[in-house]
Formats: C-alpha cells, structure tokens, sequence
C-alpha cells in the first residue's frame, strides 16, 4: 500500500496563537487567520489536568482539552483539519462514524503513514451527514484515548432543526488513582473479559458537574460515550426526556424511557425538556449520578418538541437482493509469542482471525471483500458472554434486528451486540477502500477483535 507523504511541521510561526497549556505549551487553536489551507489547527499535546483537587494528571490533550476541542461542521461542507503532533509518539486522528475517503480515514498503515512527533497530517473531507460524531487516534488506542486524545466532531443540519440550545456531554471515566497518577490502561486478564475499567467518571473532563439549562426549553444534548470500556447505562429519573438521533442519524424521536446503554463510541441525541427554574435532574449510569442539570430562568417563550431531525442521505439496502455474509465473534486465546518480546495478547477472534496489533500486514488480509455499491445482510453472532459495540469505518449500516431485542431498524456506525446476542445489519457497499470493522472497546480491539473489510 502506498501513501500520501508525510508534512514535515515547519513554517507554522506566526498563526494566530490562542492559548497557553498549563505545561507552557502553545496551542494554536480555533480558526486560523489563512483559511486557504485549512479550518482547523488541532495540536495533539502533553497537558497537566486536575481531575483530582490539588492533583496533576499527565494527559495528553487535543487543542489544550481533554476530551478535545469540539470541532464543527455544516453539512456537506468540507471540513479541513491540520492535526500537529507535539506529542513524542506516532499518533493520527480517526473521525469516528464519517464516511469518508479512505486516504482521510486515519488508520496507520491502511490509509496513511503514522503522523511522527513534530510532523503533521492535512485531513481534508466532506461532511455527507449531520449528527454528533467525534475524533481519536488509531493508534496505541488504549494509552491514547485512555490519557485523553478524545474530542467531539458535531456536524450541524443544513437548516435550523428547532433547536435553540443545545450541550455537547462527551463521558470519559479516567484510568487515574486517588493521587491523579494513571493506572495500567490495558490490563491482559481483563481484556480477555469486559475491558479494564477506570475510577473517576467525567463529563467534558469534570467529575460530577453541574450543568445549567434554560427553564422550559427543549435543549438537544448529545452524549458521546468516548470511553475505551465503559457503557454507561443512561438514564435521566424524572426528566421528560426524547430521542431524536443514535450515533449521528435521526430517528422518529421516542421517549428515552427507563434506560439507554451506551457502549464505546455510541452517542445518544436527546431533547430535553427543562423544568421550572431551580429545579435539578440527575443524569445517571445506572444508579450513580454523572452531572446534575440544574434550570435556571430563561427570559425565552416556553418551546414545544421540535419536529423530527431530517434523515442523512445514506443508501437503502435492498433485502431482496442482498448476499448474507456472516460474522462471529467469540473468546479464544490463541498463542501470541512472547508479550515480553515485542508479541502481543490475542484473546478475541472474528470468524477464527485474532487481528495481531503489532502485524502491519493484518489488514493485506481482509475478513471479506464486497463489491462496490452491492448490497450485503451481515449476521453478527457474539458467542462470548461479554457485549462488543462494533464499528465499521468507512459506511453506514442498517440495524434490521436481534434475536434478544426488538429493534425498530435505524442508521448507524456501532451497534452494541450484547452477550450471546444475533443481530442482522445491512449495507449498501459503496464507499471503495480497506475498512476497519471492530469491537469499539479498546481492549478488545487491541487484543484481537478487529478485521478489515475491503470494498472494490
Ligand atoms: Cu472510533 Cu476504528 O474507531
Ligand atoms: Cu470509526
Ligand atoms: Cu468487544
């Protein structure tokens, strides 16, 4: 496979300059003054956070945040992002549910060269669909988004929705100790079962935050679960609560009801309707609390619920003439040579490959080939007693349903398949290239739960 040269970073003195880390790194961020060659200059950087009071936290950090800078978008516009590398790693950014160009995808040795520290990568793309989306590396994912590199992409609709206000909750629980130190990321026994979990739960970086919203407007939250392990299992006890979208595309908004799981990489578009001022909600994973909204008086008229968010122009597979192509997922450990020696931990296969995260060949060998602008049924089979959300790159699929849940069939990029669960999607294969296909926890993916799926 051959790639786009890497950019050399030079030359950068002289852009608008807009912030300084708390490390004394600058930080270029927003939008730059020479809007010729790019919207965005994102600087991937080491950054001291508190999360714990009085404590420091190594993080790694994106536009001097972590989770990172939200990035925005209109639809069907291009969106171009110089990423800089100021970490001393290789690293990339991957747009997370964004169909687009292989070449843009940010897979290392798939779809480009690793960005190296000092260089930088021009990512320039389309933005085909509206909807909440978000960024992260593809590389050494489980240390890279584990110290921060995590960040919102929200694509905004063409027209006005309705919606007069909106938030934007990325969760993160952090891999850190009571002394803000970082725990191991990926520990091997628990990647062979759920993942390795962190301690402290956050939104937008906080611990427990208290967010205010407008009394008696409906407010559109999106919730980005950019967590390695963790699906926080949603729920909002006495708020009056709708979803309009699942990972980035509309749906007929519904009541959320009781609970809502969001697994790794799955995002939830909610309206929200806020209460009389002073009174407060929790947002909760299962029992625990995660923030708190608190309504505040809003001088603005009461709003009613907005109409449904208009659908993204994304291909109808046809049923009638799709090829049924089947995948199975379950636990094997298979020998991985020696993990002191550079070997790694394989516990997880697709179709009886372990995708090795050290082998820059595994994807020469993909799990399937479609052709292009074909229509395919995958039967997704999870034999393993833990639930994988599994993303493809590069498309949007369709979820038709499962043999444990009803489903009311909806557009998405990750589908949590939950334990010993059967679930059908289909695709219309139209988007050319070499596409990851994995289970979105960290864990799994690094130790074997990932495969390509080529498109010719
Ligand atoms: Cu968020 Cu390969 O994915
Ligand atoms: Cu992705
Ligand atoms: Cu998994």
């Amino acid at each position: 496979m051959s790639f786009t040269r890497r950019q050399v970073l030079a030359g950068l003195a002289g852009l608008g300059v807009a912030g300084l880390g708390v490390g004394g790194v600058r930080y270029w961020l927003g939008r730059p003054e020479n809007i010729a060659t790019h919207d965005y200059e994102l600087i991937a950087a080491p950054l001291d956070l508190e999360l714990v009071p009085g404590q420091k936290t190594p993080a790694w950090a994106y536009g001097g945040q972590a989770p990172g800078l939200e990035l925005r978008c209109r639809q069907g516009e291009r969106l171009r992002v110089r990423f800089i590398n100021k970490l001393d790693v290789q690293s990339t950014i991957h747009w997370h549910g964004i169909r687009l160009p292989l070449e843009m995808d940010g897979v290392p040795y798939v779809s480009q060269a690793p960005v190296l520290p000092g260089e930088y990568f021009d990512y320039d793309f389309i933005c085909h669909d509206a909807g909440s989306f978000w960024y992260h590396p593809h590389t050494a994912s489980a240390e890279q988004l584990g110290r921060g590199l995590v960040g919102p992409l929200i694509v905004e609709e063409r027209e006005p929705t309705g919606f007069r206000h909106e938030r934007t909750l990325s969760l993160k629980t952090w891999h850190i100790d009571e002394q803000g130190a970082f725990s191991e990321f990926l520990v091997p026994r628990q990647a062979a079962r759920e993942g390795t979990r962190g301690r402290l739960n956050t939104i937008n970086g906080q611990p427990n935050p208290t967010l205010e919203l407008p009394a008696g407007q409906v407010v559109r939250l999106r919730l980005i679960n950019v967590d390695n392990t963790i699906t926080y299992r949603l729920n909002l006890p006495g708020g009056e609560a709708r979803i309009y979208a699942l990972d980035g595309n509309p749906v007929q908004p519904r009541p959320l009801g009781k609970e809502y799981w969001l697994g790794p990489g799955m995002r939830i578009d909610l309206a929200l309707r806020v209460p009389a001022p002073g009174q407060e909600l929790p947002l909760r994973n299962g029992p625990l609390r995660l923030a708190t909204f608190r309504s505040v008086a809003s001088a603005e008229g009461a709003a009613d619920w907005p109409p449904p968010l208009p659908a993204n122009p994304v291909a109808e597979p046809d049923l009638a003439r799709a090829e049924t192509l089947r995948f199975n997922f379950e636990w094997a450990a298979t020998p991985s040579g020696d993990v002191e020696r550079g070997g790694s931990y394989r516990y997880w296969q697709i179709n009886g490959q372990a995708w090795d995260i050290n082998d820059k060949t595994c994807a020469d060998r993909p799990i399937a080939t479609l052709k292009k602008n074909g229509h395919y049924i995958f039967v997704l089979r999870n034999m393993a007693q833990y639930q994988h959300p599994i993303h493809l790159h590069g498309m949007t699929f369709k979820v038709l349903g499962s043999d444990r849940r009803k489903i009311i069939p909806y557009f998405t990029d990750t589908y949590l398949l939950g334990k010993n669960e059967t679930a059908r999607i289909a695709l219309v294969a139209d988007n050319p290239g070499v596409w990851m296909f994995h289970c979105h926890v960290v864990d799994h993916m690094e130790t074997g739960l990932m495969a390509a799926i080529e498109v010719v």
